[in-house]
């Protein structure tokens, strides 16, 4: 786990705020559910590149009273059928403009702190345990600050905490490592 401050440039953050404020959202269905979300622009793609080497995908993503309230405890062991290294998740909202909130990181049951299985027991943890939360405890929380970055380990199993939110729109830019 690595966490960053202030990891992109004051002018590229602020831009991207612009960005995403001004921005019309997609919705993509992942088949178990819903996400909000638009492209990563080109210039901070090409910024996490030098940093991190080469998003197999990356994307930014919204949640908001009503929209993204379930727990959907997963790790991003597979991506697009490919396996990512790390993920990194950037968050965007300024002080104050949604309820405090981050990033969960989680012990199962069965595989304990990190995922070491096949694309079957993936896809089963997703469908059945993902949102029973009688199957995780919670064990460490990283709270959402302006431009931190924190990368962690892809096999790692994490939600976005809290799972509702109710005030505000909470944005954070997502990308998966390879
Ligand atoms: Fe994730």
């Amino acid at each position: 786990m690595n966490i960053t401050e202030d990891y992109l440039p004051k002018e590229m953050f602020l831009k991207l705020r612009d960005y995403v404020f001004n921005s019309e959202f997609k919705e993509f269905d992942s088949g178990e559910k819903l996400f909000s979300y638009i492209e990563t622009p080109d210039d901070v793609k090409e910024f996490i590149s030098n940093e991190h080497g080469k998003p197999i995908l990356t994307f930014i993503r919204r949640a908001y009273e009503g929209f993204d309230e379930d727990p959907r405890i997963h790790c991003d062991g597979i991506i697009a059928g490919v396996k990512p290294h790390k993920a990194m998740v950037l968050y965007l909202n300024e002080e104050g403009e949604v309820d405090e909130n981050g990033t969960a990181f989680y012990r199962h049951q069965e595989h304990g702190w990190v995922f070491n299985s096949d694309e079957v027991e993936f896809n089963r943890l997703l469908l059945e345990d993902s949102n029973d939360l009688s199957k995780w405890d919670l064990v460490s929380y990283i709270h959402s600050k302006p431009n931190r970055a924190i990368v962690y380990d892809c096999n790692m199993f994490h939600s976005k905490y809290p799972y509702k939110i109710t005030g505000g729109v909470r944005y954070v830019l997502v990308a998966f490592l390879k």
